[in-house]
């Protein structure tokens, strides 16, 4: 895949807030149909650099391009009208509202005369339940609300939708780190079925080394706002990785305490 142009490049970023630089230099290339696991421990970098694809910051100094063209993204307007669809940890979901009006969130299919016309409910509903099951999960009720799922179909429902709003590069900020063993599974699932596709770039923010060996394709390791490693899942399968995790030294210890 690296004779490919990568979906999205990042070239020597560097984002200071004030004093502070939060970013130093960082680059990578995300490939389509790979996830891409960004790694760190906490303080490295990790929300900065997504928040800046994002549109959210804008870099102090280096550039983003998107598919060979360098980008500016002003707003995260700019940045999800370019193809880029973040999932926060906080899913920007309405716990009371429905499966399907969450999916659809200000962007109704309507009907009949007017700009608001009829929201063409059963259509909707179909679509979001389409959409899920694409991805693997099964809502027999889309009319239930948002608070009765498991918070792995909360992940798959914001991820669906993101997809279905025309996502081409999809950031998944730690989504496994609140929920249990048996749930995580479920998203990563739903992230391998998503790299099936083939059309679409996950970008996985993570702490977690066995998810990232599980999924990843590539890996990119920040510390302190600067790449201290980079490479492919072939790489991933020695020990580097428990190397650079933070603390990895110490874990090997914890885990001989623990022996005792
Ligand atoms: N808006 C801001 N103003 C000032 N400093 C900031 C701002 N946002 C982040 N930082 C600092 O930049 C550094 C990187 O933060 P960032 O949130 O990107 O780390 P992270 O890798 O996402 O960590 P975590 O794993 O805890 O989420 C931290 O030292 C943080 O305090
Ligand atoms: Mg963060």
């Amino acid at each position: 895949m690296d004779g490919t142009v990568p979906v999205i490049r990042v070239e020597n970023l560097v984002k200071k807030f004030g004093n502070f630089t939060a970013l130093n230099g960082v680059s990578l290339d995300v490939h389509t149909g790979e996830v891409h696991a960004l790694l760190g421990d906490n303080g490295a970098g990790k929300s900065t650099l997504i928040k800046t694809l994002a549109g959210v910051h804008q870099p102090t100094s280096g550039t983003i391009y998107l598919s060979g063209a360098a980008q500016h993204f002003r707003t995260p307007r700019d940045s999800s009208d370019a193809g880029i669809g973040v999932v926060y940890q906080d899913l920007a979901l309405n716990p009371l509202a429905s499966v399907t009006r969450n999916f659809f969130l200000g962007r109704e299919v309507t009907g009949g005369p007017g700009p608001f016309g009829w929201m063409k409910m059963s259509e909707m509903d179909r679509i979001a339940t389409e959409q899920m099951a694409e991805i693997g999960i099964n809502i027999s009720d889309p009319s239930q609300t948002v608070g009765t799922m498991s918070g792995g179909q909360k992940q798959t429902l914001a991820i669906a939708r993101a997809i279905y709003f025309g996502a081409k590069v999809l950031i998944l900020d730690e989504p496994t780190s609140a929920l249990g063993q048996k749930q995580q599974m479920e998203v990563l699932k739903t992230i391998r079925r998503v790299q099936k596709r083939g059309d679409i770039a996950i970008i996985l923010i993570t702490h977690n080394e066995i998810h990232a060996k599980l999924i990843a394709d590539r890996f990119t390791f920040l510390s302190l706002g600067e790449v201290i490693g980079a490479g492919t899942k072939h790489d991933l399968e020695g020990e580097e990785i428990r190397k650079l995790m933070a603390g990895g030294a110490e874990l090997a210890d914890l885990a001989q305490e623990l022996a005792v």
